[in-house]
């Protein structure tokens, strides 16, 4: 659990960054309609979430540091006793104030009348331009009402600047507390991977295993997925984010299975691929090897102070390898890897940040050079072979075939920490785990 004291260090650690003179302003995500009547079911802007753990829509985070009469306030809907009778409890501002730590609430419907005298005498406004276009038209028209009182004395802020920029950097890296959860989001969508790989059968839908994925999550305790989970047999499996999950599964095929829980808002993002009759065929098997290597040579390469393109390179070094030996490249390694030979089968990057969004915030690039890893990171290691049907001077006997191995993986000063770990890679290991099953 994030306690409130974290939340507090958060926002103090951006105020700091800020400076006094500068105000920050950040809307939490809208409800969006699925269809008349009826909600997707919501989920907080993880920026959002990170500075506050406010859980409502129809919010606004304001920060001013400085200031004497309280730093944090935040806008929200009151309570209202039908609203809530129907649609759900709310905290209110008392609540608010109370359980999330703000100096002082208002009701959301105010905010117009409060805000520009909050902004006024602040030079700088943080705002993440972009994300929500209604609420840039707000922040322009509060700003057009303060250069219109001008005249009677009143002084607008000059300066706009990204908020997400510092937020993100901050996002990048973990807290102990914030570790604690990927460790338990990753470790319970792992067991939920060998949930399934027991229940695999031919014959079975991929929906049913995708329903398998999903009561396993829940029944340890995470009630959503961190991303629509691809549940893709044989063929599917060459179609990188195949998302309808609704085809029988094949006796001689594999299933790929990427799917990762979230916790506490946090996301595992885990993809294991297996024989849907329990035991591999040649080929696929001597593909499978290669992509492990490739996914252990490319983990080893996650250390503090290594570029965060080590893990790729690496990968892409062993996959090469791979499809020369495999007879489906043919010449110099070294040159294979230079022409990127290997992108008609492998055309994805190895890995990427982890956190509170699936594909984690943070710059990749610092000054047009990859960044360097650092203690406290997490990113994800999913090397891949994709052997699509039809593809041109590819042997038959390949086609079908499509494989990931992805882990989440620490930076941790010794090196790493694979918080994915108990989910088995092995292919010995899953063809045993496999022939236990009932
Ligand atoms: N599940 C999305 C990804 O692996 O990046
Ligand atoms: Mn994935
Ligand atoms: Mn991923």
């Amino acid at each position: 659990m994030i306690k409130k004291a974290e939340y507090t260090r958060r926002r103090r650690k951006l105020m700091n960054f800020m400076g006094n003179n500068s105000i920050a302003i950040l809307p939490s995500n809208s409800e969006v309609t699925r269809s008349r009547d009826t909600e997707f079911r919501f989920r907080q802007h993880s920026d959002f979430h990170f500075l506050s753990g406010f859980p409502e829509p129809e919010s606004v985070i304001v920060l001013l540091p400085g200031r004497e009469q309280g730093e944090y306030i935040l806008f929200c809907r009151e309570k209202d006793e039908v609203m809530e009778t129907w649609h759900g409890r709310r905290f209110g501002q008392e609540g608010a104030i109370k359980q999330f730590g703000c100096s002082d609430a208002f009701p959301i419907e105010d905010i117009d009348d409060i805000l520009p005298g909050l902004m006024e005498g602040r030079e700088r406004i943080y705002y993440e331009f972009g994300n929500h276009s209604e609420f840039d038209n707000n922040i322009m028209g509060w700003i057009n009402i303060l250069r219109m009182q001008v005249k009677t004395g009143a002084h607008p802020p000059g300066e706009l600047i990204d908020l997400s920029h510092v937020l993100h950097d901050m996002r990048l890296f973990k807290s102990p507390a914030e570790i604690k959860i990927m460790r338990q989001v990753a470790e319970l969508s792992a067991q939920a991977h060998m949930v399934a790989m027991k229940e695999c059968q031919p014959g079975k839908n991929e929906l049913e295993i995708e329903a398998e994925i999903k009561y396993q999550f829940a029944k340890r305790g995470a009630r959503h997925e961190a991303y629509n989970s691809i549940v893709a047999g044989g063929n599917n499996a060459c179609i990188l984010h195949y998302v309808e999950n609704d085809q029988p599964l094949l006796n001689g095929d594999l299933l790929l299975i990427d799917a990762g829980a979230e916790l506490e808002g946090y996301a595992a993002d885990i993809t294991r691929t297996f024989p849907i009759n329990g035991q591999f065929s040649a080929e696929q098997l001597q593909a499978y090897n290669w992509v492990l290597k490739a996914n252990k040579e490319a983990i080893k390469e996650v250390k503090p102070g290594k570029p965060w393109t080590a893990p790729h390179d690496a990968a892409v070094k062993v996959l090469t390898k791979g499809l020369v030996e495999m007879g489906i490249l043919e010449g110099n390694v070294e040159q294979l890897v230079d022409e990127e030979a290997y992108k008609p089968f492998y055309m994805h990057k190895t890995g990427h940040w982890l956190g509170l969004d699936v594909h984690d915030v943070g710059d990749y690039l610092i000054e047009k050079e990859p960044r360097t890893l650092q203690v406290g990171m997490v990113l994800t290691v999913e090397p891949g072979l994709y052997f699509a049907p039809n593809t041109a001077g590819l042997a038959k006997k390949w086609w079908g075939i499509g494989i990931r191995i992805e882990d989440d993986v620490l930076v941790i000063k010794k090196g790493r920490e694979v918080l994915s770990k108990s989910a088995i890679k092995e292919a010995a290991a899953i063809e045993k785990l496999m022939s236990s099953s009932v």
